[in-house]
């Protein structure tokens, strides 16, 4: 079977709608389908391969988290197996992968080629404003975490993974990552919509610690 790309792309959304469908950890059907977004407003601005872009950010988190600390590579194989599959070039495949396997924040690792870093610009800007916001928050409760606690201040983590494993309150998480994304970001697109994000959540952190203390 051998597909163009329109049908790739088309067939690869039914893929991870059905795979991440019921996802509450922050990596649903709905962040893949932002990340796609995202990724399709910085490659009006990049010269790229467009469909490795798009589908490694349709793909990017399609390993499923109850594997995911035990088997890092999942996600990448489940990519390949569904690209294959699907008749795709080899080396767009391994590519594809490759981009997978580099992008998270925890990895702390930038993609070597442009797809990657643009797909991993997408990733964190979904990360930051209105939507980052949004989402820290649903983690925090998913993992019953406080959503503030004056007592408990942020830490800087010795490496980017550390993170990962902190139960600090929710708001902590903005110093602990979200506020450090703005500069850490690969392309001339990305870092503009990151500058506006940024800016969102410092004005939002500011209307909540107003609020916190009744003002
Ligand atoms: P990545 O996709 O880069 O691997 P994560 O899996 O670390 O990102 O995070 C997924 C989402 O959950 C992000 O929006 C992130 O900000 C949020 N998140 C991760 N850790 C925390 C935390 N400790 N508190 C609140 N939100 C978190
Ligand atoms: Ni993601």
């Amino acid at each position: 079977m051998k597909m163009n790309n329109t049908e790739l792309v088309n067939n690869t959304i039914e893929f991870v709608k059905e795979k991440l469908s019921f996802e509450s950890t922050g990596h649903d059907w709905w962040h893949a389908y932002r990340v796609w977004k995202n990724t399709r407003v910085i490659l009006q601005n990049e010269i790229a391969d467009n469909i490795v872009a798009e589908l490694a950010a349709l793909l990017h988190d399609i390993a499923d988290h109850k594997f995911y600390d035990a088997d890092h590579t999942i996600g990448a194989r489940v990519a390949n197996d569904h690209l294959m599959k699907l008749g795709m070039q080899k080396n767009k495949v391994h590519h594809i992968c490759k981009i997978i396997e580099s992008v998270s924040f925890s990895t702390g690792t930038v993609p070597r080629t442009v797809e990657g870093k643009i797909v991993q610009d997408a990733d964190r800007l979904d990360a930051m404003g209105a939507i980052g916001i949004a989402r820290a928050f649903a983690y925090g409760g998913f993992k019953g975490r406080e959503m503030y606690n004056p007592d408990i201040k942020p830490r800087v983590f010795a490496n980017p993974g550390e993170y990962l494993k902190s139960d600090s309150p929710t708001i902590n998480h903005f110093y602990e990552k979200l506020l450090l994304l703005k500069d850490r970001m690969n392309t001339k697109t990305g870092q503009k919509l990151a500058e506006e994000r940024h800016k969102y959540m410092l004005k939002y952190l500011e209307h909540f610690f107003n609020e916190w203390d009744g003002k």
